[in-house]
C-alpha cells in the first residue's frame, strides 16, 4: 500500500465500511481477502465485540495480513485458507452478519459463483448483507471472468441466488493498493427464500 494511501487505514476506510452498513459486534467474513485492505478496518469497526474471517486461496497474502494484524494487535481477525476449488465456506449456517466480496469475482467462473453465492446464503443471517464490489465487469477494466458482463449482468446474476438489491453506491475505495472509484452492490438476503 503506497504512503499516498495511507489515511485509508487511519480512518477512512472505517468511515466507508460503518457507510455500507458494518457495525461494531458484527461477524463479517471477507471473502477473498488478500492483504486485508477491508479485514484490517472492518475488524477495527466491529471492534472486540466483532469478528472478521480472513478467507482466501492464496496463503502468502494470509501471512502478510496477519502480519499487520498482529501490529495493530488485533485479535479478532481469524485467518481462514481455502483452496479455490473448495467451494464449501468452512462455516456454520445463519452464523454471519455481513459478507465482503470485494474485487473478486472476475477471478471466478460462473459456475463456481453460482454454488457461492449458494454458501454465502447459506451462511448468512436471516437479514445478513452481501456487499459486492464487482470491479473489472466490461465498463470498469475489463478482466477474467466478468469480462462480458456489464454491472447489470452482476446484479441481476446475484439476484436470481435468493438476494435483493438494497443499495447501490459510487464511492471512493481502495484497489490493488490504490485509490479508484467503483459500485459497491449492497444485497440482503430475500425473506423466505430459503431453499439452499
Ligand atoms: C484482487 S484481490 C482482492 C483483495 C481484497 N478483497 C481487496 O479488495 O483488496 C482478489 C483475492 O481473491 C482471492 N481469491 C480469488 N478466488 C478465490 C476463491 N475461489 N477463494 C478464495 N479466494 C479467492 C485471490 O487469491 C486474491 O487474494
Amino acid at each position: 500500500m503506497g504512503i499516498n494511501v495511507k489515511d485509508w487505514l487511519n480512518g477512512e476506510a472505517e468511515v466507508f465500511l460503518k457507510d455500507i452498513g458494518i457495525k461494531k459486534g458484527d461477524v463479517v467474513l471477507d471473502f477473498g481477502c488478500g492483504t486485508g485492505s477491508y479485514t484490517i478496518p472492518a475488524a477495527e469497526v466491529v471492534n472486540k465485540e466483532g469478528k472478521v474471517y480472513a478467507m482466501d486461496k492464496d496463503i502468502k497474502s494470509i501471512n502478510k495480513l496477519m502480519k499487520i494484524a498482529k501490529t495493530k494487535d488485533l485479535k479478532n481477525i481469524i485467518p481462514l485458507h481455502t483452496k479455490s476449488e473448495e467451494l464449501k465456506i468452512n462455516l456454520e449456517s445463519e452464523s454471519i452478519d455481513a459478507v465482503l466480496l470485494y474485487d473478486v469475482l472476475h477471478y471466478i467462473g460462473a459456475l463456481e459463483r453460482k454454488m457461492i453465492y449458494e454458501e454465502i446464503y447459506r451462511i448468512l443471517k436471516e437479514n445478513g448483507l452481501l456487499s459486492v464490489y464487482p470491479k473489472h465487469h466490461k465498463s470498469d477494466e475489463p478482466l477474467g471472468n466478468l469480462s462480458d458482463m456489464e454491472l447489470d449482468d452482476v446484479e441481476e446474476e446475484i439476484k436470481s441466488h435468493y438476494f435483493y438489491l438494497q443499495r447501490k453506491f459510487y464511492k471512493k475505495l481502495l484497489h490493488n493498493g490504490d485509490y479508484n472509484r467503483g459500485y459497491i452492490l449492497n444485497f440482503r438476503k430475500k425473506l423466505g427464500g430459503n431453499k439452499y
